[in-house]
């Protein structure tokens, strides 16, 4: 008998069923010969069970069919031959070998086969080569649709908390290395709880509306010219012009792209509450569920989306983000 391995079924258990497997065949060929064995006598007459149905509908205690009983016991026979061949009986594995384990392995071995045969030729491409092949970004678009969307929105426009992936605004970096490092091992950027530091509600009020004033947007004059002293405690991340500073992912807070809202009272929230965002890892090295070829294919899918930036160049480094002519007025 071979035991499946690493079963932690118990004797007790496996000689359990088997006993009770085997008892139901036999108990089922009694059945059934019980059945066939009643003959009637020469001349005997079939008795009637029952008063008659619809005028002359009788029900008798014939014998059953012979037909009839030899499917059962065709039934029975496949059964205990199924029992020989697969897991059933108890703990015993079947002469065939097969798991329900391997099937589900072999299958999923194929699918990752199939993928990897038709996303491999991507993986040696460049990302901005990828992101114009049409095939490519339709794979990306649907792991994009599977992973993603829940998060950032079918669009990739983002929502309350979630960033838009379409505008030229980046907190991380839109450059392929950045998008690529974003999604494989995931993202923080955390902003501590600034209520005290400018003075509770009334001062975060003052303060969100010298931001607005920061991004040339309509503001309360008298309360930004209150809260400009206090956005000091704010210039050492977000910088003394509100632009942010992309390389350390401090969002840039003049322009429309906003992650968790850009109304008074959404950007008074952001002061006092502070903001904590999470992207989870997606690389199967960082604990997530994607392939390489996976991330690569939607790297590139990211990156096409209207705001990727070109390969980082050892050159210049780019502090402020980009004008914010591609960022769609979607808040
Ligand atoms: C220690 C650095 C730090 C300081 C100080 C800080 N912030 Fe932030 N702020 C951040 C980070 C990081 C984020 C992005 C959080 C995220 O992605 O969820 C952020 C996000 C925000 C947002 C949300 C932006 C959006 O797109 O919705 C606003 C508004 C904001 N900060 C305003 C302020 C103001 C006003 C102050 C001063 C009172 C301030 N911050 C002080 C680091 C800082
Ligand atoms: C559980 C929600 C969630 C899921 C799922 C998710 N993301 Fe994110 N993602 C976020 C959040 C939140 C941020 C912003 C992180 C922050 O503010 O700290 C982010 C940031 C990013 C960034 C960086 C954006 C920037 O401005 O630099 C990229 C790129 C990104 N996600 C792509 C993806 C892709 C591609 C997938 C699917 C494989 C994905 N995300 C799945 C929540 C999610």
């Amino acid at each position: 008998m071979t035991d499946f391995a690493g079963s932690d079924f118990s004797e007790f258990w496996h000689y359990y069923i088997a006993a009770f497997t085997v008892l139901g065949i036999l108990f089922s060929i009694w059945l059934l010969s019980s059945q066939t064995t009643k003959k009637l006598a020469e001349g005997e007459q079939a008795e009637a069970l029952a008063p008659t149905w619809d005028g002359d509908l009788k029900e008798l205690n014939n014998p059953l069919p012979r037909w009839w009983m030899w499917m059962f016991y065709g039934l029975i026979f496949f059964g205990i031959g199924y029992l020989v061949l697969y897991p059933g009986m108890g703990k015993f594995a079947g002469t065939l070998g097969w798991t329900s384990f391997q099937e589900w392995k072999d299958d999923k071995d194929a699918v990752d086969a199939e993928f990897d045969k038709v996303m491999g030729p991507y993986k040696g491409q460049d990302i901005m080569t990828v992101a114009a092949d049409a095939k490519a970004r339709e794979m990306g678009q649907n792991l994009f649709m599977t992973y993603c969307s829940q998060c950032h929105g079918s669009s990739a426009q983002g929502g309350k908390g979630f960033p838009n992936l379409t505008d030229a605004q980046w907190l991380f970096g839109g450059s392929p290395e950045d998008i690529q490092a974003s999604i494989a091992g995931g993202r923080i950027a955390e902003m501590p709880a600034m209520g005290d530091a400018v003075g509770g509600e009334q001062g975060a009020r003052e303060v969100a509306n010298y931001v607005l004033s920061l991004g040339g947007k309509q503001h309360d004059a008298t309360l930004a010219a209150a809260g400009q002293a206090k956005y000091a405690a704010c210039a050492g991340c977000h910088g003394e012009d509100g632009k942010g500073m992309a390389i350390a992912s401090f969002p840039d807070l003049t322009d429309d792209a906003w992650q968790h809202g850009g109304s008074e009272s959404a950007i008074a929230q952001s002061i006092i509450k502070g903001r904590k965002g999470g992207m989870p890892a997606q690389s199967q090295a960082s604990g997530g569920m994607l392939s390489d070829a996976k991330i690569h294919l939607l790297t590139a899918y990211v990156w096409g989306l209207g705001g990727g930036k070109q390969p980082a160049t050892p050159a210049p480094v780019e502090v402020m983000a980009a004008p914010a002519e591609a960022a769609p007025a979607a808040y």
